[in-house]
């Protein structure tokens, strides 16, 4: 285990999920390939690319894509969620979540909790709370 409370070996999985799915982004527009792998609370891992569109606001980021599939495949608690991101594809830095899948992963997820995986390949890889990246986030607690 790591200080995670994750396993390498579940994490390295997540990685190479997260990075397979590069070659499904449709990025047309900005070049910039996103791949991501969720871990539901059950164990199911549900992938996501990003998908751009010609009228730009459209485009749906790698993370918002898995969320939507699990969501609508009926999961509504999750672990982790892995990104891998880069120019054409190449993971030369880490893509850390924008500000708009940060809010989905707060209605979804306990802040305190659910980690964020990010990663430039299998060897390199930091593991962030969600709360650390949003911190005093609007969440369906507030309501
Ligand atoms: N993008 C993601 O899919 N996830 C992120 O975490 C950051 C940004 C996408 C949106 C857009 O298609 C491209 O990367 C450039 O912003």
């Amino acid at each position: 285990m790591e200080v995670s409370g994750m396993s390498g070996e579940k994490i390295r999985q997540l990685i190479q999920a997260a990075s397979e799915q590069l070659r499904y982004a449709y990025a047309p527009y900005s070049n910039f390939k996103v791949g991501a792998a969720l871990l539901a609370e059950d164990g199911t891992v549900y992938t996501g690319c990003n998908v751009e569109n010609a009228a730009y606001s459209p485009s749906n980021c790698a993370e918002r894509t898995a969320f939507f599939k699990a969501v609508s495949e009926g999961r509504r608690t999750f672990q982790a969620i892995c990104v891998v991101g880069g120019q054409d594809g190449e993971l030369t830095s880490y893509t850390p979540p924008c500000g708009v899948c940060r809010q989905v992963m707060m209605e979804f997820c306990d802040p305190e909790r659910f980690q964020i995986i990010l990663a430039t390949g299998t060897e390199d890889h930091k593991v962030y709370k969600l709360k650390e990246l949003l911190p005093m986030g609007f969440g369906p607690e507030n309501l």
